[in-house]
């Protein structure tokens, strides 16, 4: 089955062409204009969508050689994200399926970062645990089959990806914060600072507000110029303490249900120590690792396209009067 997928629920444009678990094509567009103010601004991020959403889909096609009328259905994010970016987004699919004749179903974006291991590694069978990191969730979830999740725990304040960001903000580096304060963490010795770990007790939950204020504390009472001198080992240290966090509390979880695989996605599952620390700790206790390319680590239209092909071979699809859902769960249904 082919399917032209669609993603537009935060300032990402973003289409793709995948035919099969095949990417035939993966496009995507960032907006630079969030970087002037440090994060994003959703009026800016819905209105460069509407001027980028046609020639990305035409390129998407372009590039997977394909025209509408070898496409057999079209998937779009319904939520969780900004409303009028997923609006635009949803609007769009709902135009295109009208003209072309051809079935729509709206997505849920959590599942999508879900699928992303899905496309990269056609033998990762459920059930196994997933662990979602990104700028807006931080979740364990128990996924019983394609389709069938129950969330074990959740970020009771930042997400760990918004927490990136934060910090990377205070240690003066640009907007997104988590690429950068990785590259710098490569270079930097994780012992250097200790700051502190909520692992809130036996359960899958997270905290990292904590980390954030005592990193900001921290920064506050040094000298002028010590920070600057020691970028890289603080941001070491941050990094250092996130992943310590992220790995045990994923590891627990599958120990506790008896799983020998698990799962990541989300923008910070790009992260190259949560790749290094989770693999190296789960293989240590026999459980596997899946971590998806980084090009399907942030949002994409790929992994929209393989979640709307799988509920499509199902022989579901969307009606016109499909709206939105920022608030979104990967539990929830929608229309
Ligand atoms: N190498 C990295 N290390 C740590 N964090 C990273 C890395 N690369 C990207 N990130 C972080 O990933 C986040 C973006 O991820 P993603 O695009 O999945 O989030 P989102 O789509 O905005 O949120 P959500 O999917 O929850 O709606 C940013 O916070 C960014 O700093
Ligand atoms: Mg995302």
């Amino acid at each position: 089955m082919r399917v032209l997928g669609i993603e537009t629920s935060c300032d990402e444009t973003a289409a793709s062409v995948v035919d099969d678990l095949n990417i035939l094509s993966n496009v995507v567009s960032s907006q630079a204009i969030h970087k002037k103010y440090g994060g994003i601004v959703p009026e800016f991020a819905s209105r460069e969508q509407i001027r980028a959403l046609t020639p990305i889909v035409e390129s998407a096609l372009v590039e997977a050689k394909s025209s509408f009328e070898d496409i057999d259905g079209i998937a779009v994010t319904c939520g969780p994200g900004l409303a009028g970016s997923l609006l635009t987004g949803l609007n769009f699919a709902k135009g295109i399926s009208l003209a072309s004749n051809k079935k729509y179903i709206a997505v849920n974006h959590l599942e999508g970062h879900l699928f992303a291991n899905r496309l990269s590694d056609t033998n990762l069978k459920p059930p196994f645990v997933f662990l979602l990191i990104s700028g807006g969730h931080t979740q364990l979830i128990h996924v019983k089959d394609w389709g069938d999740y129950a969330v074990l725990g959740s970020t009771l304040d930042d997400a760990v990806g918004e927490a990136y960001d934060k910090v990377a903000k205070m240690l003066g580096l640009g907007y997104p914060g988590g690429p950068e304060i990785d590259r710098l963490a490569q270079k930097g010795d994780p012992s250097f600072e200790h700051f502190p770990r909520a692992l809130l007790g036996k359960g899958y939950d997270f905290s990292f507000s904590g980390i954030k204020t005592s990193v900001l504390y921290y920064l506050k009472k040094q000298e002028d110029g010590f920070v600057e001198e020691h970028l890289e080992d603080i941001s070491a240290s941050f990094q250092g303490a996130v992943v310590e966090l992220l790995t045990k509390k994923a590891i627990e979880a599958a120990k506790f249900l008896n799983i020998d695989k698990i799962a990541v996605g989300g923008g910070v599952s790009a992260n190259s120590t949560l790749r290094e620390e989770l693999n190296s700790k789960s293989e240590a206790v026999g459980i596997k690792t899946y971590f998806p390319p980084i090009s399907l680590t942030t949002d994409n239209g790929a992994m929209i396209a393989a979640v709307g092909a799988y509920y499509l071979e199902k022989g579901k699809s969307s009606s016109l009067t499909m709206n939105v859902y920022p608030n979104l769960g990967i539990e929830d249904a929608t229309d």
